[in-house]
């Protein structure tokens, strides 16, 4: 539970996007917890990593505001990111694949504040195949391996908001399942993850909650289990055909 003098995520009215003045994203608003589990949903280019790189810091915000733990932090420079708790593991290029795994994780524990060397051991623990495979060059690792290297080199500076951004693509079922499966053991130390999936119906079974996208604004929002049971995006999303109507509604 969250103690009082934090806030979690707070994102309100977030407009956003690469080029003044053409926004992507539109009035976003957005709020969770410590601990939470929060999937963003949508079709392609509704604006999903665009939502993620614009709360990290990467991309021009044009209004609204994110804060976290009551702290604004619209804007914030990417290199300031870790010292507000934020990580980010982007869709692509996550990790360094000519660096050993070893490398990586170095390279990832320099930005924290605590001892790196205790830091990248937690890790180990956390992540049992980094061990195994700590001087293998990570570009061998697998693609599930990969993904394991990437949140670790999040995770090493203790980020208490972890932003994924499609943690399970390109993975076969079982891998996508060992990744997002670790996450709520690393939801229960306190942190708030929020990500970006298309295998939505594996999201939504380890999530609390979901915000549906389209067209770069908000649509649903709802508990992940009333979003997986609602017929119209069950559909959409999930390629689930159900025989009730499809009545469009907000769950
Ligand atoms: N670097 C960029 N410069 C300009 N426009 C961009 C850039 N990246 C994305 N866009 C545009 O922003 C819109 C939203 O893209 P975004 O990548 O946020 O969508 P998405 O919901 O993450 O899609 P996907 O499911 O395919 O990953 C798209 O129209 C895309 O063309
Ligand atoms: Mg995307």
């Amino acid at each position: 539970m969250a103690a009082e003098s934090e806030n979690g995520l707070q994102v309100q009215q977030l407009t956003a996007g690469y080029v003044k003045g053409m926004p992507i994203i539109s009035d976003i608003n957005l709020s969770m917890q410590h601990g939470e589990i929060v999937s963003i949903i949508g079709p392609n280019g509704a604006g999903k990593s665009t939502l993620l790189k614009a709360i990290a810091g990467l991309l021009r915000v044009e209004s609204g505001s994110v804060s976290f733990d009551n702290r604004l932090i619209t804007g914030i420079r990417p290199d300031k990111l870790s010292q507000s708790g934020v990580a980010l593991v982007p869709q692509l290029d996550n990790i360094f694949r000519t660096m050993s795994v070893q490398q990586n994780l170095r390279l990832a524990a320099r930005r924290c504040n605590a001892n790196p060397r205790q830091a990248i051991e937690s890790m180990l623990e956390l992540f049992p195949v980094l061990a195994e495979k700590f001087n293998a060059r990570a570009g061998s690792l697998s693609g599930g391996q990969r993904q394991f290297l990437a949140v670790a080199m999040a995770l090493v500076s203790s980020p208490t908001l972890l932003l994924l951004d499609e943690p399970s693509a390109g993975l076969s079922p079982k891998a996508a399942q060992e990744v997002l499966g670790m996450l709520p053991g690393i939801a229960r130390s306190h942190v708030a993850i929020l990500m970006v999936e298309q295998n939505v119906k594996a999201a939504l079974t380890v999530s609390d909650r979901a915000y549906v996208l389209a067209e770069g604004r908000n649509q649903y929002e709802g508990e992940a289990s009333s979003l997986m049971n609602d017929p119209v995006l069950g559909e959409i999303y999930m390629g689930v055909r159900r025989v009730e109507a499809h009545a469009t509604k907000s769950v």
